[in-house]
């Protein structure tokens, strides 16, 4: 294109102007030759494009009449096309014996201007102008590399930052499999890396005809609603329908594919104005490639998550129903655990394991004959025995079920005591990990306010007085502490009561 070569002999004119080994050059030349007067010219063809120029400027000085000035002038404009033609310094003649030089600039057979010297009182010597073209053939070569390294920088650059940004994206769109924390996380980090004011995200509906809004981030005043799209229309639509990107001046729309299109994730204005480009449609399919991961991650692990929880549902129901005393999955004990939990330091995965422990603490007692489960009033030394095999029953039976390998202390610790004076290790103290203490407390507190075979419920201020009176012995204090803390809550104590009352309709 005439118009980009042009523009690049522009940029390399002005940098050869700007270099500081041509100002030492001129200085170095400058004082062997007298110090004339240099001038350094984009390329001229005319004595009009010379008129105004220092080196007119320099002829006035020594010739008087306007006519002998462009008569002059027009000597150095020939003297240009002769150094370019031949790849020499020439020299040009003018006033009372005045001589002036010019070497005509040029790089990969392009000229891109001159350097020109006036008012040197003698020629220039031929090895001395052997000397100057190499000096300033150097000073070109240099300029040029310059350039060339600006050049690489401008795309090498960005495309090291966007990979870097990808790689932080793609470790925090993995960093979570919750598809509703997942989504808005992907639509802000695609708002700081493509440098837009607007993301969207749509997702491709069960009968794959429209796309459904997920999340729209919107960082300007006026937000745009989030609005559903048939496939085939607007960016979003078409970018899902033909599978590629679909770029407009002010959106840019890349489908997610998995091994189907799952959806497409759409930005809108770029927050400097200007246009998207190339550049960004290639982020935004490596952006798109890593939250289609992501979301395929997040849905399969919740699809496990569903079945594990669907078969811990189902083993503690065939539990419950051999004995409807020793079992429970209450609404209110799975919420005392989801507070009790974090304050006590569990996090997010510890907690649920822990829920999931709750349901199944006592799976061992399964091997308990049934008539000893269910005896009223004291248990023989033998059939006590029995009973303190439960844990290390459960810990084993639930050892075939992968998911529940980190439940499996709490179940077989859940009847160790504080003091040391519990089963079936006799372990004390912080020796019984946290989550087996933490269960000890709600689960005993539980059974204490759930009416038994042998003995009556009782009410929530006394079951609190009991562990409170067993704090250190057979309960962890801190643990004690915390729960009373959260039993005292309106909110959690309304739950609790609603689920006695329940359970007291069903018996
Ligand atoms: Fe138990």
């Amino acid at each position: 294109m005439p118009g980009k070569k042009q523009d690049k002999i522009m940029v390399l004119f002005d940098k050869f102007n700007g270099n500081w080994d041509l100002r030492r050059e001129v200085s170095v030349f400058g004082e062997i030759l007298g110090n004339p007067t240099w001038v350094i010219l984009p390329f001229v063809s005319t004595v009009e494009e010379l008129a105004g120029t220092e080196i007119a400027e320099c002829v006035r000085a020594e010739v008087k009449k306007e006519s002998a000035v462009r008569e002059t002038l027009s000597r150095v404009v020939s003297c240009a096309k002769r150094s370019f033609k031949q790849k020499t310094t020439e020299s040009f003649v003018y006033g009372r014996k005045k001589f002036g030089i010019c070497y005509a600039l040029v790089s990969e057979g392009n000229v891109f201007g001159a350097i020109a010297a006036c008012g040197l009182e003698k020629d220039m010597p031929s090895d001395m102008k052997k000397l100057f073209m190499s000096f300033t053939d150097v000073v070109i070569r240099q300029t040029r590399q310059e350039i060339e390294l600006e050049e690489l920088n401008k795309t090498v650059r960005p495309r090291a930052v966007a990979l870097s940004t990808v790689h932080t994206v793609h470790r925090l769109m993995t960093a979570t499999f919750d598809i509703t924390e997942l989504l808005p996380r992907i639509a802000h980090l695609t708002l700081q890396v493509t440098r837009a004011n607007r993301c969207s995200i749509k997702m491709v509906d069960k009968k794959r005809k429209t796309l459904l809004p997920k999340v729209t981030v919107d960082l300007r005043e006026k937000k745009a609603k989030l609005k559903k799209v048939q496939i085939g229309k607007y960016a979003p639509g078409k970018a899902v329908k033909q599978g590629i990107p679909i770029r407009g001046a002010k959106y840019l729309s890349a489908p997610m594919v998995d091994e189907d299109v799952i959806g497409a994730i759409t930005i809108y204005d770029k927050t400097d104005g200007t246009e998207f480009n190339q550049f960004d449609e290639e982020i935004m399919k490596t952006l798109a490639e890593q939250a289609a991961i992501a979301i395929k991650n997040a849905q399969l692990y919740k699809e496990q998550a569903d079945i594990t929880i669907s078969s811990i549902r189902c083993i503690s129901h065939m539990l419950a129903n051999r004995s409807s005393v020793t079992y429970s999955t209450e609404a209110s004990f799975l919420k005392l655990i989801n507070i009790v939990g974090p304050r006590l330091g569990l996090n997010e995965s510890e907690t649920k394991m822990l829920q999931y422990a709750a349901m199944l603490h006592d799976a061992g007692q399964i091997s308990v004959p049934e008539k000893v489960l269910m005896k009223k009033g004291g248990l023989t030394g033998k059939e006590y025995s029995i009973i303190k095999r439960h844990p290390m029953k459960g810990a084993s039976l639930l050892s075939k079920f992968k998911p529940l390998k980190p439940i499996l202390p709490i179940i077989r610790y859940h009847h160790e005591n504080f003091d040391g004076t519990g089963y079936p290790k006799g372990l004390k103290g912080r020796d019984i990990p946290l989550s087996a203490r933490i269960l000890a407390v709600i689960s005993s507190f539980e059974a204490m306010i759930t009416e038994k075979p042998y003995r009556k419920a009782l009410s929530i201020t006394d079951a609190i007085k009991e562990l409170k009176r067993n704090k250190g012995k057979q309960f962890d204090p801190d643990i004690v502490d915390v729960l009373c803390d959260v039993v005292a809550r309106k909110d959690v104590k309304r739950l609790i009561e609603k689920d006695i009352s329940m359970n007291n309709k069903v018996t």
